[in-house]
């Protein structure tokens, strides 16, 4: 039998979130709509953080309580405080994520706390969403380097890792928040967590600024990981990491884990019609390697052949 590998979309909240554009809430609707049309089943939607931190994000409650909702389909939300996973609790969710980043440099910025803060509020989140039965993902972001202090000794993230599944987090994801890490950082970070915990309770969250990510994503692969987020057409960044750019393209993982023979439910072909949506939606021109060659491939079979000369 074919082995499953989720693949989590974000484009709706890593993905928009760093837009300066408004994204009308009809219109990330219609993107969540041409994700699921494609076999996305499993979809970050918005984030409950300060509306003057992320503007984007402010109409997290609309757009929550308007997004299909049918068997099969999972959303989830990030909140980054109590009072974040009150408002996604109101919306519905059953899932939440958590962030706590490696560094005090990286948190503050990002979250206004310590990393010892961050941590507390993590658990204040976990603490609370065990009590409604709801799901906490806890994301390790800057788990290569912090965007303001270099790169990030193993041991931290995986220190870091151990405590949030200690405090209930039932899974924890592995964030490259700047594409800065490489394929052997993931296999150590990766190998002896999944030793101890099992890989089922590992995510890989991997931004392709220079061009790593499918690589590292494979690295997650050998070392037992089923479990990657994605954006479409590479769509992301974040406010409050300077530097990085989009997530890995989920057409392009897709792609890389179909052509391996493992099965993640979508068809990267039928991802199209949403990376056209998203950027019409953003103004930018998107989409990964996979469909840059799909239309190389279509120009070539539009293009007059050459005439035939005689003799
Ligand atoms: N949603 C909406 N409002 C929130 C909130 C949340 N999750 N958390 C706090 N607030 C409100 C408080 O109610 C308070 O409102 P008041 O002044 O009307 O009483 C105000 O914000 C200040 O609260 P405080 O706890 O001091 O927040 P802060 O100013 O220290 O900001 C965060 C902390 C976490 C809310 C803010 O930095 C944030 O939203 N960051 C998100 C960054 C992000 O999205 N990064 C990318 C994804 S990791
Ligand atoms: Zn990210």
């Amino acid at each position: 039998m074919t082995e499953s590998i989720i693949i989590n979309e974000v484009g709706l909240r890593d993905g928009l979130q760093n837009q300066p554009r408004f994204v009308a809430t009809v219109d990330k609707l219609r993107l969540a709509e041409a994700l699921i049309s494609a076999g996305v089943r499993y979809l970050e939607a918005a984030s409950f953080v300060h509306p003057k931190a992320v503007p984007q994000m402010a109409d997290g409650a609309e757009l929550s309580a308007a997004l299909p909702q049918r068997a099969g389909l999972h959303y989830m939300a990030l909140v980054p405080n109590l009072k974040g996973y009150e408002r996604a609790r109101a919306a519905g969710y059953r899932k939440v994520a958590v962030v706590v980043a490696s560094t005090d440099t990286f948190n503050l910025r990002n979250i206004k706390m310590t990393r010892d803060a961050a941590e507390q509020a993590c658990r204040e989140v976990i603490s609370a969403a065990g009590h409604d039965q709801v799901e906490v993902r806890a994301y390790i972001s800057g788990a290569c380097a912090c965007p303001y202090d270099g790169p990030t000794p193993v041991g931290v993230v995986q220190a870091l890792a151990e405590r949030m599944l200690e405090a209930g987090a039932v899974e924890v994801s592995i964030a490259d928040t700047i594409g800065a890490g490489n394929p052997r950082q993931i296999k150590n970070i990766l190998e002896p967590l999944v030793r101890a915990h099992g890989a089922r309770h590992y995510n890989l969250h991997l931004h392709d600024t220079r061009g790593m990510a499918l690589a590292m994503a494979w690295a997650g692969v050998e070392c037992g990981v089923r479990n990657f987020d994605a954006s479409i057409g590479g769509l992301g960044g974040c406010p409050f990491a300077p530097g990085a750019s989009g997530n890995v393209a989920t057409e392009d993982l897709v792609y890389l884990l179909s052509e391996a023979g493992f099965d993640t439910g979508i068809d990267w072909r039928a991802l199209r019609p949403a990376v056209t949506l998203a950027e019409a939606l953003t103004g930018q021109t998107l989409g990964g390697r996979i469909l840059q060659w799909q239309r190389s491939q279509e120009l070539r079979a539009c293009a007059p052949l050459p005439e035939q000369t005689q003799g």
